[in-house]
């Protein structure tokens, strides 16, 4: 501190003698101007890095006193957060596709009546439309039932050939059970182009499960109806937790994902793709089912339960 005041009282008295120099003979001013500066920058300077140095002994001399952070402490358990088993899942699936050239897209959660159903070959009157029974908004929009919603906006924008997969929270109006919530997130999966057939689509699920659960997992199709797909199935892994039947597979040795199939040609026309040039399959599953399935759950409400101590254990 002692240096700082003496520099400071240099400083002051270096000003002071150059307010004098206006009444120095101009011939004299130039030279004992510079001299003057010279002298000035120096203090300044010197200063500076006392002042610095002070300023870094002083918190230095706080952290000691208060004992902001000591490295040297203990480990006192402080319990670090951790993302969402659904979103870690999510995260998987996304990069195992991305790795595969899939682009991942996202849409809104809101969807026009039209993406929802119509698009997909629902039209409206169609009985499909009761198949999922939908939350409206009084402007006549509805809370995404399926990722489907967002099969013509991609058409649309990536057609006639790409591949894409768009993970996105739907909304349900039915009621819930240990494998059914009103809000869940599906992940949907498109292929389309030249020559795309049900043989990719099972090398793309398998890939990805095998991913997902870090083994090779058998799958099956069933024959199934959904509106948008032509052949439809649906799409089962085989349990990867029992042999012989526990309750996640309940008791069947095979856990139903989603369903998928062909893309349907009206489907594919209401995007602007040509369906006699161009063909392609979709998938639409589940992922608190393929999260189940990972971590062995039986019950869905665990998910939207905000029980910690649960989530905590899903490892
Ligand atoms: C559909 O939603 C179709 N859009 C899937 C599809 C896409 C088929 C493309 C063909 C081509 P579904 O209603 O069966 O189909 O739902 C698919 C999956 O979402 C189900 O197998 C299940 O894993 C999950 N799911 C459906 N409803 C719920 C719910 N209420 N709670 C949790 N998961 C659900």
């Amino acid at each position: 501190m002692d240096i700082i005041k003496t520099l400071e009282e240099e400083l002051k008295a270096v000003k002071k003698q150059m307010d004098y120099l206006r009444s120095l003979e101009p011939s004299k001013r130039a030279a004992t101007g510079a001299a003057l500066n010279t002298r000035k920058k120096g203090i300044e300077e010197k200063l500076f890095s006392a002042q610095k140095e002070a300023r870094v002994q002083e918190v230095n001399a706080k952290l000691a006193a208060d004992k902001l952070v000591d490295i040297t402490a203990p480990d006192l358990g402080a319990k670090r957060g951790h993302l969402h088993p659904i979103t870690r899942v999510q995260r998987e699936v996304e990069d195992v596709f991305a790795s595969m050239g899939f682009i991942i897209e996202e849409g809104p959660e809101i969807a026009t009546e039209f993406d929802n159903f119509d698009a997909v070959n629902v039209p409206a009157n169609h009985p499909a439309r009761d198949m999922q029974d939908t939350f409206w908004l009084s402007n006549g929009q509805v809370l995404k039932t399926h990722t489907s919603a967002l099969q013509n906006a991609l058409l649309r924008r990536y057609g006639p050939e790409f591949k894409a997969i768009f993970p996105g929270r739907c909304f349900r109006n039915e009621a819930v059970d240990a494998s059914h919530e009103n809000t869940f997130f599906q992940v949907e999966g498109m292929m389309v182009g030249k020559d795309i057939s049900i043989a990719n689509l099972i090398y793309f699920m398998q890939t990805a499960l095998a991913a997902v659960f870090k083994k090779d997992v058998k799958v099956r199709l069933r024959p199934s109806y959904f509106p948008f797909v032509e052949p439809g199935f649906e799409f089962d892994a085989k349990c990867i937790i029992c042999e012989n039947g526990c309750s996640v597979c309940k008791k069947t040795g095979w856990v139903e994902l989603g369903g998928c199939g062909m893309i349907h040609p009206n489907v594919l026309r209401m995007g602007g793709v040509d369906p006699t040039k161009y063909q392609g399959f979709a998938f639409g599953f589940g992922l608190p089912r393929l999260t189940m399935l990972k971590y062995g759950i039986n019950e869905i409400r665990y998910f939207n339960s905000g029980n910690l101590e649960f989530l905590r254990s899903v490892k």
